[in-house]
């Protein structure tokens, strides 16, 4: 593709920047934050329920807000988040502000890492929604052999908490139709049904173990998984991280050929562009930054 279309298809992409109140509720790295608006535009029309069993901050299915909808993650601490935001958001807003006025009324760097203690003492959603806010660089990080979180304390301020609680009225209203479960993905995705929509966005084999603790992850069984849903007509959404594919592999994982109908690219967007214009950098190589894998064809 030449350098001109790719800057037009950046410019003609839609702003994948949601309303300030509805910026992320947590930060978690490799979220889809950035990516989101573009990877819902490639979902059916139509679909029952829509289904994210790689949860984690939930950016697609924030985005997307749909009808009836369910998202599931492995990992407990953060489904406890999410279950709060459904059933009691003042809650979730009360471990926030609670944690942010500790921490904000002097010696910042010991009241966090007074709550890093307590969450690794016993982990935990209020600490980690805080701890996910207020870590440097907004990257947790766990010790694979035993899943001990380790980032140090961000040089910024975590958000305050009122600007916090807008966000839980946001995502609280976004999520109004979902239901949060605490399960690995093979049973949320073998609880998908006919006319569904599941949307993957698994961790990858090489690094993302380092980084959600000692979870042990085989993208071959994603594959073997998301074959069975196909043959039961579930439509099935699979997001790469393009950094970690070469040609038709995912790290040293062949994708099935058979298995997926289309592959997009997904974008930056228009900030990533003024960036790069404003460096002076070309844009070849740097634009692509995802890709979407579907088991269906485009929606027209
Ligand atoms: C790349 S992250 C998803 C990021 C998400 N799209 C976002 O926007 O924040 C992958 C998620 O998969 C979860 N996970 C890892 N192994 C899993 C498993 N076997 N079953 C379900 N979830 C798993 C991790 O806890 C993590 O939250």
């Amino acid at each position: 593709m030449s350098l001109h279309r790719q800057m037009e298809l950046l410019v003609e992409a839609p702003s994948t920047a949601l309303s300030p109140e509805a910026g992320p509720l947590l930060k978690w790295i490799g979220n889809k934050h950035r990516f989101a608006r573009e990877i819902v535009s490639y979902f059916p029309k139509g679909y029952k329920t829509y289904r994210e069993p790689f949860l984690g901050s939930g950016a697609v299915l924030g985005t997307l807000a749909p009808e009836r909808g369910v998202g599931s993650d492995s990992f407990e601490p953060l489904i406890e988040i999410w279950k709060a935001l459904r059933e009691d958001p003042q809650k979730l807003k009360r471990w926030y502000s609670e944690r942010w006025h500790a921490m904000m009324d002097g010696k910042k760097v010991e009241k966090y890492e007074r709550i890093k203690a307590h969450y690794n003492a016993k982990p935990n959603g209020p600490d980690l929604l805080f701890l996910s806010r207020a870590c440097y660089g907004g990257v947790v990080r766990f010790r694979k052999a035993d899943g001990y979180m380790s980032t140090p304390c961000g040089v910024h301020d975590p958000i305050s908490p009122a600007s916090f609680a807008k966000r839980v009225d946001e995502w609280h209203s976004r999520t109004a139709g979902t239901s949060f479960v605490l399960q690995d993905y093979r049973a949320a995705m073998e609880g998908a049904s006919k006319g569904d929509l599941i949307y993957c966005d698994p961790p990858y084999t090489f690094t993302q173990s380092i980084l959600y603790g000692a979870q042990a992850f085989d993208l071959k069984d994603l594959f073997r998984v998301i074959g069975e849903c196909k043959k039961r007509g579930v439509n099935v959404a699979l997001s790469i991280d393009g950094t970690k594919r070469s040609g038709s592999m995912v790290c040293n994982v062949p994708i099935p050929r058979s298995l997926f109908e289309r592959e997009v690219m997904i974008h930056c967007g228009r900030s990533m562009l003024k960036r790069f214009q404003m460096n002076g950098k070309t844009l070849e190589k740097e634009v692509v930054h995802d890709r979407l894998l579907l088991t269906y064809e485009l929606p027209t």
